[in-house]
């Protein structure tokens, strides 16, 4: 691009900016008390004393203040009814730091290729998280992407930590959610039975910097777990649940790694399974239930759990069929024709859990460190809609996410950290089951 392109595409960014904070400014005035006293009271009332005593100066006594002074004096009434009011509009609609930040921009290299900065617009408190301050940006058509692959550079050139970066109301608006710099997530947090939430489908998924993350069972069915071994998704399900479990609904757990991580305790809370005929009855038992809660529902005219437990005296439990290390269970490599065969009664019983399971109150939470594509079929994967990945490369990432975030933003020595689907980090609560039961 010629030099003098790019001077007239930020002259005209320049102008556009400029309306924009004379918008913002009356917006401020019109919406705020503090401004709309300064700027119908305070400034009106400055420029009527100016008025009332500028003849009081003496001005016309120095004998070094020229007449042509003098006038000017005279005609500052006018000037400064109509500039000083868009004076104030501007200050008022330029949101505070916005210089600095144009700099630390152009320091980091975040321009378009007219050499443009983005354009700080606005700066409010999140409604809902009070630590949380949300930065709108014009983002002068740097895209959403752009963004995210810079989000380092932009903590440390902004001195902050980003939280969440989506797309405003179009694509040129960019919304940073950030939280100072010095508040970072602990690496160790106890689960505790008071985090526990009153319903009875909420669960608790571990801390971030926004506060709880949870996952309501009646909205968002299903989980799946990933993350490389030692990442943590063990101990992640085992806090899902225990508050299961707390909350009385019906446990089961395939654990084909041998029962290594699920001690003995489970074993009087859920029912266990370490084969694959287990795992098929069991199986085969939910989808059972799922049709004979079909017909119950049908019958009473309910169109959900939640619904039916509302009006019945005997409420359903919900059912939680946790798989730890699924791949275990689903890899078909080197397996005879037979065996294949039950698998493939293993994945479809799985599958219809993951499509019908919300309104019937059954749910799956799957754990898997291998991504490989014929182990979890697309028609499973793609009815689980929580989708947590913790310490990953970037094929897991991808396989769990439907990106790479969990490669770029969890720390490689971080065990219980973890990313969500909408892209918040958290950590994951540590358990203790022989304290906790
Ligand atoms: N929430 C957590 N907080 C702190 N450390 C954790 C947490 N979760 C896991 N760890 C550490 O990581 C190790 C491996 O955890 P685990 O759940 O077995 O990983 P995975 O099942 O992914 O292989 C644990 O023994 C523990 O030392
Ligand atoms: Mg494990």
């Amino acid at each position: 691009m010629r030099n003098e392109d790019k001077e007239r595409l930020n002259r005209q960014s320049q102008k556009k900016y400029f309306f924009h904070r004379l918008r913002n400014g009356c917006r401020a005035v019109w919406k705020n008390t503090v401004q709309k006293i300064i700027m119908f009271a305070f400034y009106p009332a400055a420029i009527l004393i100016w008025y009332l005593f500028k003849n009081n100066l003496g001005l016309e006594d120095i004998p070094l203040i020229s007449p042509v002074f003098i006038v000017l004096v005279d005609m500052m009434l006018p000037a400064l009814l109509i500039g000083g009011t868009f004076v104030i509009l501007i200050l008022f609609g330029t949101p505070y730091g916005f210089n600095q930040m144009s700099n630390e921009f152009q320091r980091i290299g975040m321009t378009n290729s007219a050499g443009e900065v983005p354009m700080l617009l606005s700066r409010e408190k999140d409604k809902k998280y009070g630590n949380v301050e949300i930065l709108e940006f014009d983002g002068v058509g740097i895209p959403l992407t752009e963004w995210e692959k810079e989000r380092g550079y932009i903590e440390a050139a902004l001195n902050v930590n980003i939280v969440k970066i989506i797309e405003g109301r179009n694509k040129r608006r960019i919304l940073l959610h950030v939280i100072p710099a010095n508040s970072g997530l602990p690496d160790f947090i106890e689960w505790n039975d008071s985090y526990l939430t009153d319903d009875d489908s909420t669960l608790i998924l571990g801390k971030s910097q926004l506060g709880m993350e949870s996952v309501d069972l009646s909205k968002i069915p299903h989980i799946l777990l990933g993350g490389s071994t030692g990442s943590g998704k063990s101990i992640l399900l085992k806090v899902l649940l225990v508050q299961s479990l707390k909350k009385n609904a019906i446990v089961s757990i395939a654990d084909f790694k041998g029962g290594v991580d699920f001690p003995r305790v489970w074993n009087d809370k859920c029912k266990m399974c370490f084969d694959e005929d287990t795992l098929l009855t069991l199986l085969t038992e939910l989808t059972d239930e799922l049709e004979r809660r079909k017909t119950l529902f049908r019958d009473t005219g309910c169109a959900n759990i939640g619904d039916y437990n509302k009006q019945s005296a005997v409420p359903l439990q919900r059912h939680i069929f946790a798989c730890d290390e699924v791949a275990e269970v689903l890899d078909k490599t080197g397996l005879t024709k037979e065996q294949k065969e039950r698998i493939g009664l293993i994945e479809n019983r799985l599958s219809m859990i993951a499509r019908q399971g919300r309104a019937f109150g059954i749910h799956l939470m799957l754990a898997t460190q291998r991504p490989d594509a014929n182990i979890l079929s697309g028609q499973i994967r793609n009815n689980i809609d929580c989708r947590v990945c913790g310490r990953a490369d970037t094929i897991l990432s991808q396989i769990i996410l439907d990106n790479t975030t969990a490669a770029e933003q969890i720390p490689k020595d971080k065990a219980g950290r973890f990313i969500l689907h909408d892209g918040t980090v958290f950590q994951g609560f540590w358990v203790d089951e022989s304290s906790i039961f």
